[in-house]
């Protein structure tokens, strides 16, 4: 199995320049089962965006990486393909359930493995069954399975969603898109992704509108050959801006849209993290004391649950307590153990941690748990004195495109073995 390992305490400078945002691109990969020929550029090549690609293979999909310009080209012309998505490709990523709207749409049935729980919480689809419910879906769940079913197809309706959910915002969408009759949608998720998400339908003629967390779409759908480029990784962008403001002493950002990443910029200036931001680059400029401050995670326009863990790296070198709320997932401070292995002093309870700073970090072995524990790991050992040996780093291979290779070139002392 392979590990990482890391020498601390070497100050980093350089630029970093920051892949397509893994999160926008399985919602619109998964959108691809309605289209003829499309070409998505931009895509990160990680683990997830691969097992999705498998996924639409796997349904009868053609698709064509091209690694050295990140692009994808997928064509789609048979009149039936297979409208399963097993087991085996869904549980290692839960995005695999975003092929049940388009399926249902497109070919009226759909048999999806139902992704279970995962490290970081139970995780149901509950919010995406019940909008495609609303939109005349018949649902049975057997065997493990999702079986869905619309005879006559799927209708638009209202539909008002009890929770804030990304992934059955996306999923409605995309079916919405391919139903009969216009849909509205309220109460949706309004991360950025999802409005690439409906950039990218509507570059294919959907003509969805949206007006804060109300969402129309009027079920127009022109399989259109397109062309479209998936949005930076706004949460890869957050992880670089904590390294840099842990241990660089001159990094830019680049590629990036500044105005998308408002919260998490003015929380880490709150700390103390000095920035010039310009049009398209962030340069983080080398920060002195870090002052505590406290998070609530919460969805978009909030500060991401995604970013949660390595902020929390950041609070060890506060001078004093912050506070961390999570109030999306009721499991994901397992990177904390770990932290604390390392010399971090945090505590937790229920859903919130308190973290006392400033701390010394000293290097460990530590556990990988779930993608962005491990990179507050990393973030960790950059920080921390002698060398820290990352286990399990796969998870860190499903979301960031290459971590390893990004780091070095701004002078860490990291490698894989
Ligand atoms: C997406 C992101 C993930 C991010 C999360 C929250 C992708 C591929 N993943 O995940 O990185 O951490 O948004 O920003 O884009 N819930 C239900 N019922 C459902 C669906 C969700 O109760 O049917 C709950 C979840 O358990 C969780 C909360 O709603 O507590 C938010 O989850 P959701 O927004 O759906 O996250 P994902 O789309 O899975």
């Amino acid at each position: 199995m392979q590990k990482l390992i890391i020498k601390g305490k070497k100050f980093l400078s350089g630029s970093i320049t920051i892949s397509g945002s893994k999160n926008a691109t399985l919602p619109i990969l998964a959108a691809t089962i309605l289209c003829r020929k499309v070409k998505i550029r931009n895509i990160p090549l990680v683990k997830d965006v691969f097992t999705m690609i498998e996924l639409l293979n796997s349904i009868g999909l053609k698709t064509k990486v091209n690694r050295m310009q990140n692009s994808l080209e997928i064509s789609n012309f048979k009149k039936k393909l297979n409208t399963i998505a097993p087991y085996k490709l869904v549980k290692t990523m839960r995005a695999g359930v975003l092929v049940l709207g388009p399926l249902l749409a497109k070919f009226k049935k759909a048999k999806i493995s139902l992704p279970g729980g995962c490290a970081i919480g139970t995780r149901p689809v509950d919010l995406h069954l019940f909008a495609l419910k609303k939109m005349g879906a018949k649902i049975r769940i057997k065997n493990g399975y999702i079986y869905a079913s619309a005879k006559n197809g799927l209708k638009g309706n209202l539909i008002r969603f009890p929770k804030i959910s990304v992934g059955a915002t996306e999923n409605a969408i995309i079916a919405a898109a391919h139903a009969n009759g216009k849909t509205t949608l309220l109460n949706c998720a309004i991360e950025p992704e999802v409005h690439d998400l409906i950039l990218f339908l509507n570059t294919l003629g959907c003509k969805i509108k949206f007006d804060k967390r109300k969402i129309t779409i009027p079920g127009i759908f022109v399989p259109r050959e397109i062309s479209y480029e998936i949005m930076f990784d706004r949460i890869e962008a957050g992880t670089y801006l904590i390294a840099a403001a842990l241990i660089g002493k001159k990094i830019s950002i680049l590629k990036v849209k500044p105005k998308i990443i408002n919260t998490e910029i003015k929380a880490l200036r709150k700390m103390g993290v000095k920035f010039s931001i310009g049009k398209d680059k962030i340069v983080v400029k080398k920060s002195d004391k870090m002052k505590t401050t406290n998070i609530t995670t919460s969805p978009y326009p909030g500060f991401p649950t995604d970013l949660q863990a390595q902020i929390m790296v950041l609070m060890t070198k506060a001078q004093g307590i912050s506070k961390i709320k999570e109030n999306i997932f009721e499991n994901r401070f397992m990177h904390v153990p770990e932290l604390k292995r390392m010399g971090a002093k945090i505590t937790v309870n229920n859903n919130t941690a308190t973290i006392i700073g400033p701390n010394k970090l000293s290097g460990a072995e530590v556990m990988a748990t779930d993608l962005r524990a491990s990179v507050s790991l990393v973030l960790a050992g950059l920080v921390a004195d002698n060398r820290t040996i990352i286990n399990r780093i796969y998870h860190l291979d499903r979301g960031y495109e290459n971590l390893e290779k990004k780091l070095k070139k701004c002078k860490a002392l990291i490698q894989r073995k």
